[in-house]
């Protein structure tokens, strides 16, 4: 049945008038009606009582509370729980994590290997409730044909945008550094994401998109977890970023910047990226910058206690622990500036770097670092949908929005951490946890 046509019949039952032959042609079409104890209305930061939603295929197609449940109806009885919209991660890798040797993972393992395990992530990640992910930086194409099989249905994960190669200039977080100039990886062209000077970034960025990538992502500074000296130098220059974001406007994508450094955030501001990513050492001029500019920070404040606690077991060397050590608390401290001045904060964890599904770990410390439990909330939703430009489609429960829903026993704006267990989960109208 036409989309329309259920929209016209659900306003007539919403206004009172349905009748016989109308009432029959619902019954066509399956109706799911989820009755919502408390529902958690993002867009205007408050708490609605007693909702019901309707969805049809995989959307919603009416919300309210004088909504009349259709007979024949599925009915899902959430009246004892919290509903929100599905969480939106807008920094993932969802294509692997840590295997426990870090030298077995670089030297042992090619893409192959990671593609074998991808959907294992992907499943934990929706059941986690993160309906959509945005994931930023794969090697070998693996979250491209990730994406494509759960769009296609043939593996569970949440609805996926994918940046493919992270760009990086050579001897970068992008690039691998620290061994034998003599031991090389034998790349086909582009495969690496190493480019250099405005017309190599422009390249890169041209084969990212030609192979699949829906937003593009690219160093501006060095790293935490990669084996260059410095955590926040600049690693490109303000030409070669300005070609980036320009390239990918040019194909319609957005950027997000890896960004560390004061310098390099300030960089990537003026570039025109939609995203600082971890943003650690950002100072009060590049927060200036970044409210001027509408830039998002998107920083990944659980973190520093997952690598803390398990990196050196995980095989790292002390030279990258060392590092975590120097941007860990500042990261978190600026992350509360930055709140406090009302830079735009989108929810991003570099999922990966901890076990995937642990995503919802970080609603805990952005809470600490001054955000409110409601604006955590709407970080992982209605700003994460407006970062990633899908804001028609998903961030809210409202009539027309892909049903991507899900629910928590204890009240999440009581007790934010009740989003690190997450009992029901929908999306695109399928129950996939209850
Ligand atoms: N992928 C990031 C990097 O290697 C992880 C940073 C993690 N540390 C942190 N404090 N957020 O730079």
């Amino acid at each position: 049945m036409m989309m329309r046509k259920i929209l016209v019949i659900v306003g007539l039952i919403i206004a009172g008038f349905v009748n016989a032959q109308q009432q029959a042609v619902l019954q066509d079409v399956k109706i799911t009606a989820i009755k919502a104890g408390k529902l958690i209305d993002v867009e205007n930061g408050k708490t609605l009582l007693n909702q019901i939603i309707l969805v049809s295929h995989d959307s919603i197609i009416a919300i309210g509370s004088n909504v009349a449940i259709p007979k024949n109806a599925n009915i899902i009885d959430l009246s004892s729980y919290t509903v929100l919209p599905g969480l939106i991660d807008c920094h993932t890798h969802i294509t692997g994590q840590p295997g426990g040797d870090y030298y077995a993972d670089i030297f042992r393992k090619t893409p192959v290997d990671v593609a074998v395990t991808a959907h294992i992530y992907a499943k934990r990640t929706l059941e986690a409730g993160f309906t959509t992910v945005r994931d930023l930086g794969a090697a070998g194409f693996v979250d491209i044909a990730l994406r494509n099989a759960i769009n296609n249905g043939e593996i569970v994960g949440p609805t996926i945008y994918a940046a493919t190669m992270f760009i990086g200039s050579t001897g970068s977080h992008g690039d691998l550094n620290g061994f034998s100039p003599y031991l090389q990886f034998n790349l086909p062209k582009g495969m690496s994401g190493v480019a250099n000077g405005v017309e190599g970034v422009r390249e890169q960025v041209r084969f990212n998109v030609k192979n699949g990538a829906d937003v593009i992502k690219f160093g501006a500074s060095a790293g935490v977890l990669s084996e260059e000296e410095s955590v926040g130098a600049p690693q490109y220059t303000q030409e070669e970023m300005n070609a980036i974001v320009s390239e990918a406007k040019m194909w319609g994508r957005k950027t997000a910047a890896h960004a560390h450094g004061a310098e390099a955030i300030k960089m990537a501001v003026i570039a025109g990226v939609a995203s600082v990513e971890h943003g650690s050492l950002v100072d009060a001029e590049g927060i200036a910058l970044m409210k001027a500019h509408g830039t998002y920070l998107v920083s990944d404040v659980y973190d520093d206690e997952y690598i803390l606690a398990e990196y050196s077991k995980l095989g790292y060397p002390d030279k990258i622990i060392n590092k975590e050590k120097l941007v860990g608390r500042l990261q978190r401290e600026n992350f509360q500036k930055a709140v406090e001045a009302g830079v735009k904060i989108a929810y991003g964890t570099d999922a990966g770097v901890y076990p995937h599904g642990w995503n919802g770990k970080q609603f805990k410390w952005m809470t600490r670092f001054g955000l409110s439990p409601m604006g955590a909330i709407q970080a992982a939703t209605i700003n994460a949908a407006d970062l990633i430009g899908i804001k028609d489609k998903v961030g809210s429960i409202a009539a027309g929005k892909k049903a991507d829903i899900i629910a928590v026993k204890i009240n999440p704006l009581e007790e934010v951490t009740s989003l690190e267990n997450v009992q029901f989960v929908m999306k695109g109208g399928v129950v996939y946890k209850k």
